[in-house]
């Protein structure tokens, strides 16, 4: 054990997503197991920043939170320290200072940033800024570099795939398109996974945008040989061919763009090209909650206790990462500021064409 790390704090950041409490569990275990005290920040940097928001965590305060959604210690996606919004006339202001006093004040040795691309870009900074920490990659859109899965994506695939079963049973019944629209901001593994696993018709992805007219040509060719409904599965990112997403909020201040409503677009597209009555549902916040499937729960575990390992070896500034079979540590300076997009040689693209799955490019 490292001599020099005796207090490690923890917080969560950005949207939820199911296994964030798995990796606070394992944060609390593995350090009490290496006799560390552990200190949760609530909802995110805010932790740092507005006094008396933190807590001490023990191995009791953790149990039976492993199959639990959501995070204990609450989160922000509007807490950038380094942008922080206040309500005066002067805006934004910067309280990374103020966070690497409380960060002192509390005697902390290391922080955990549980969090997303924004959340591990703000760690990022902090570590150069002399904070010894490592990050934890956090989100079901699965657009992390550098690591193969995010935890929060198999569970939120998992969600998708029962709703687009249901979803089949109605549409078949009727003999109606379903537009399924599933999250993943500008990436398509939400829908391209779910969309496989659930057997979809057409499945729509930022990566490969679309063209409305090849996709009711596919409706209209089910039709014909018998198959009298379709499910298309639209990520929220998706746009046709020269066009741009469709959004619910332009980006305003502190927060960043709103994706929406590409479904009932789509909806309302197809049902004029093709004729057939046609619905739409937006799965929308509900990918996020419940319970982390087995596999998140596994590699949030992972992740905690591969965490509290690094800071006891002195392995500051990195992101854990799941580079199968292993977890590995990855220089959070190789993840900031980039996104990870489904490529477009992926072998989950060719086997979606070889099931005569539509990508809305043929
Ligand atoms: O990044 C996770 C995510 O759920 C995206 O899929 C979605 O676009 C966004 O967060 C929604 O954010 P909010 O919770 O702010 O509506």
């Amino acid at each position: 054990m490292s001599a020099s790390i005796r207090r490690i704090g923890v917080l969560t950041g950005g949207g939820d997503a199911p296994g964030l409490n798995a990796v606070i569990r394992a944060v609390v275990k593995a350090g009490a197991n290496a006799n560390c005290e552990v200190i949760g920040l609530e909802d995110s940097f805010d932790g740092l920043i507005e006094p008396d928001r933190w807590r001490r965590l023990e191995p009791k305060d953790v149990t039976g939170i492993l199959r639990v959604g959501g995070t204990i210690l609450g989160t922000t996606n509007r807490g950038n320290p380094f942008l922080y919004p206040v309500k005066t006339s002067a805006g934004a202001k910067d309280y990374s200072a103020r966070c690497v006093e409380t960060f002192h004040q509390l005697q902390l040795d290391a922080l955990v940033v549980i969090g997303g691309d924004g959340t591990l870009a703000i760690a990022h900074r902090f570590a150069q800024m002399g904070l010894p920490l490592v990050g934890v990659p956090k989100t079901i859109d699965n657009d992390i570099v550098e690591t193969t899965n995010t935890f929060g994506f198999d569970t939120a695939v998992s969600f998708a795939t029962d709703a687009i079963d249901r979803l089949h049973v109605t549409a078949e019944a009727h003999h109606r398109v379903i537009v399924v629209e599933v999250m993943g901001r500008y990436a398509g593994w939400i829908a391209l996974y779910s969309g496989v696993a659930g057997g979809a018709d057409v499945i729509l992805i930022p990566e490969i945008p679309y063209d409305l007219d090849l996709v009711a040509r596919r409706i209209r060719e089910r039709d014909a040989m018998g198959a009298r409904f379709s499910i298309v599965v639209a990520a929220e990112g998706a746009r046709p061919i020269g066009g741009k997403p469709v959004l619910l909020k332009a980006a305003q201040g502190e927060f960043v763009e709103r994706l929406g409503g590409v479904a009932a677009v789509v909806e309302a597209q197809l049902e004029t090209l093709t004729g057939k009555e046609t619905r739409s549902v937006v799965l929308g916040h509900l990918q996020r909650g419940g319970t982390p499937t087995s596999f998140d729960r596994m590699l949030a575990t992972r992740f905690g206790a591969r965490a509290v390992e690094l800071l006891l070896a002195g392995t500051y500034d990195h992101m854990v990462a799941f580079h199968p079979p292993d977890i590995v540590a990855v220089p959070l300076e190789k993840v900031v500021g980039r996104t990870r997009t489904v490529p477009p040689d992926f072998d989950v693209l060719r086997a979606a064409r070889a099931m005569g799955i539509s990508l809305g490019d043929t």
